[in-house]
């Protein structure tokens, strides 16, 4: 591996092989969501337990402190809204001079396997990867679903993960599923996994970490399961104790609970 892209990657997943990043990307198509209605209050308290934020230039510029050594994961593809017909239809929306110039450990990209957009999305994810080399800038391929959340299964993930990865993809984000082992073992290179839309309960989302953990994710790139969550401090640091410090799912549980009565 160019040591650039070495080096840019161990910036964001830790000499433990882990990683517990935050994603408050939302914005780029969903407008300001409940509870990143102004991204710098709800980002401040979390920063000092988070190993890299996934966001957009315009989220980073205006609302992250540069002087903060925090590794950023840019949003690179967008183009697309929550109003509009289809949320497959993505462009590159971030030059790689852009990336260089904020300072990005690394920039991500969406595609959307088996929809009408799928081509686009895959032509684009290539283009960013050839660009990202030449600068040794990692890129995160981000196997989203839109609107179709019942898409996440192992069949899916894998066959979407998979394709990332021999495209060029140095990691990947994507959901946890049944059987997420099959999605791991197939794909070559690491994995974070997304929360997704907020789970019924925080033990929900524990138990997702912990498993995508035991089954050999590198960690998590969670955002509305964190910041939505009742106490978000406690349950980043939760995260961190399962991701960094091999945490039973019971221990997590204990902790969770502790950290809420904190306040
Ligand atoms: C959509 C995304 C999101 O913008 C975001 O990063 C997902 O985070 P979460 O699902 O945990 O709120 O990548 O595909």
């Amino acid at each position: 591996m160019d040591w650039g892209i070495k080096n840019r990657l161990s910036r964001i997943i830790k000499p433990d092989g882990h990683t517990v990043m935050l994603a408050i990307d939302h914005g780029y198509f969903l407008g300001p969501v409940s509870r990143l209605e102004d991204p710098a209050k709800t980002i401040k308290p979390l920063l000092p337990y988070t190993d890299a934020l996934m966001l957009t230039r315009g989220v980073l510029r205006n609302c992250v402190d540069a002087v903060n050594d925090i590794p950023v994961v840019l949003r690179a593809s967008g183009g697309n809204s929550i109003a509009g017909k289809d949320l497959s239809d993505e462009g590159i929306t971030l030059s790689m001079k852009e990336a260089v110039r904020l300072n990005a450990s690394a920039v991500a990209l969406s595609i959307y396997i088996g929809t009408d957009h799928e081509h686009q999305t895959l032509i684009n994810l290539s283009r960013l990867i050839d660009e990202g080399e030449e600068y040794g800038i990692p890129v995160l391929a981000v196997t989203a679903v839109g609107k179709e959340l019942e898409k996440r299964d192992a069949r899916y993930l894998s066959l979407s993960c998979r394709i990332a990865a021999e495209l060029g993809a140095r990691f990947v984000k994507t959901y946890y599923c049944d059987d997420f082992e099959k999605v791991v073992k197939s794909c070559p290179v690491p994995l974070v996994i997304a929360g997704g839309p907020k789970l019924k309960t925080e033990t929900d989302v524990l138990r997702i970490a912990y498993e995508a953990v035991r089954q050999g994710a590198s960690g998590v790139d969670m955002g509305r399961n964190v910041w939505q969550s009742q106490n978000p401090v406690a349950m980043i640091k939760t995260l961190r104790a399962i991701g960094h410090e091999k945490a039973s799912l019971s221990k997590a549980q204990k902790l969770l609970e502790e950290l809420r009565k904190e306040r």
